[in-house]
């Protein structure tokens, strides 16, 4: 028997912010600093869709099952983190002590740290208790506002382990209500064994990394960390082409160190997106103007290495849609806070509270293709939002940057315990 839908009426909302039509996929430049916003607004939800929204004086008569009251608060979209890897065996406290001590993020790797910690690490752990970790911090990031996210592998570095962190992810799929999308970033590093035979590694990833994850449907995109003492932009460009030949479409790690002509590969495999762009040459910010590859800059992991910030004024002056994202990772960014990063962005990258609130959300869902389903309060999109505690508006989020503002999140029109 088909259960009758329950329709929620949300009244007095003080700022229902982010509200666009159904069609607009992502704001590029001087339309980043435009936020649509309603004061006080309704909103109605029917079970797990946004079906209806205005100003409270033109709401009349409308029926509903249920209606709560949001005087004082606001309403706004959950984050989109289009780029973590919250798949991981464990945490890198040593790294982070010695690069207090005065080494580089670079040179911890040289030694044996960094994502080829990770690995040895991950390669040793089964996969329930991966699971288990990753559900953790994935309810943890769910509080803090996160209602959709992109998970990378890459810290598996061979094919069963590879497969066994992509295994995770399905199944963090299968658990939870929030759309997650799945990286294969096999070319994360190059392993130790493969030192010497770099060329090999990149042949496994080809021949038989992709076709297996393919065969299994494991994941939706991939990904390479183009960059010096990783992988080159050739090597790069044949990896893409060959997931691409399988439907994983390109999302990829450029310019964090170096710009070594990733961008334009990325740009040329068609890429969803380019991610990290902390270094940023003219050539690189032409390609990147003259494309629909959204630039993703990841701010924590700017902080937390003390490295430059991805240089946003520069990419919006030049018509460039940015997304920002966590980058949550054990080496780079201990962190998937997404209220943390939307303030860094102000704070830190100059961006407005407008530009940084579209980077975290309507483009964020473009960098993980679907803006057609969340991202902003639009009619006909899922109900994942966050109503706030009483606050003054919606520049209090990025302007009090440690305090939590948030006070229930909605996923499918269902309220989550966030406490
Ligand atoms: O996005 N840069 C490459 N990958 C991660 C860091 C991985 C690690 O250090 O474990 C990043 O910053
Ligand atoms: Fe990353």
């Amino acid at each position: 028997m088909k259960t009758k839908p329950m329709t929620t009426l949300f009244i007095n909302i003080k700022e229902l912010v982010q509200v666009r039509e159904l069609d607009v996929m992502k704001v590029s430049g001087k339309n980043m600093s435009i936020l649509p916003i309603i004061k006080n607004a309704f909103l109605i939800i029917k079970d797990n869709v946004i079906v209806d929204f205005g100003s409270m004086n033109k709401l009349g008569i409308k029926k509903s099952d249920k209606v709560v009251d949001l005087t004082g608060k606001l309403v706004l979209p959950t984050w989109c983190d289009s780029h973590t890897h919250l798949v991981f065996a464990d945490t890198r406290e040593e790294e982070f002590v010695n690069r207090i001590k005065g080494l580089t993020y670079q040179e911890i790797a040289k030694r044996g740290g960094g994502i080829l910690n990770s690995a040895k690490k991950l390669q040793i752990k089964p996969e329930i208790e991966l699971f288990d970790d990753a559900e953790k911090r994935l309810k943890e990031l769910i509080q803090n506002g996160t209602g959709a996210i992109e998970i990378k592998s890459g810290y598996g570095l061979s094919l069963e382990s590879e497969l066994k962190i992509l295994r995770v992810i399905k199944k963090l799929k299968e658990n939870f209500s929030i759309p997650i999308k799945a990286t294969f970033l096999g070319a994360h590093a190059i392993p130790i064994k493969y030192k010497e035979k770099r060329a090999d590694y990149i042949q496994l990833i080809i021949d038989k990394m992709i076709p297996e994850i393919a065969k299994e449907k494991l994941a939706d995109y991939i990904d390479v960390f183009c960059e010096k003492g990783y992988f080159t932009s050739k090597e790069t460009d044949q990896i893409l082409k060959a997931g691409r030949k399988y439907g994983l479409i390109p999302k990829i790690h450029v310019n964090q160190f170096n710009s070594i002509g990733g961008v334009k590969v990325g740009v040329k495999n068609n890429a969803l997106s380019v991610d990290h762009l902390e270094v940023l040459t003219d050539e690189d910010l032409s390609i990147l103007s003259k494309s629909d590859t959204m630039s993703v800059a990841l701010p924590s992991c700017s902080f937390f290495l003390g490295i430059p910030y991805t240089n946003a004024r520069k990419l919006i002056d030049a018509n460039v849609p940015m997304a920002i994202a966590s980058d949550y990772n054990p080496g780079s960014s201990p962190s998937g806070n997404m209220n943390f990063v939307v303030s860094l962005a102000c704070i830190k990258m100059r961006m407005t509270p407008e530009e940084a609130i579209n980077a975290a959300t309507i483009n964020a869902a473009y960098a993980l293709n679907l803006s057609n389903k969340i991202g902003s309060i639009s009619k006909g999109k899922v109900a994942n939002f966050i109503i706030t505690k009483p606050i003054k508006s919606y520049s209090s989020i990025p302007y009090a940057f440690a305090d939590n503002y948030i006070e229930k999140v909605y996923l499918e029109g269902k309220e989550t315990q966030t406490k």
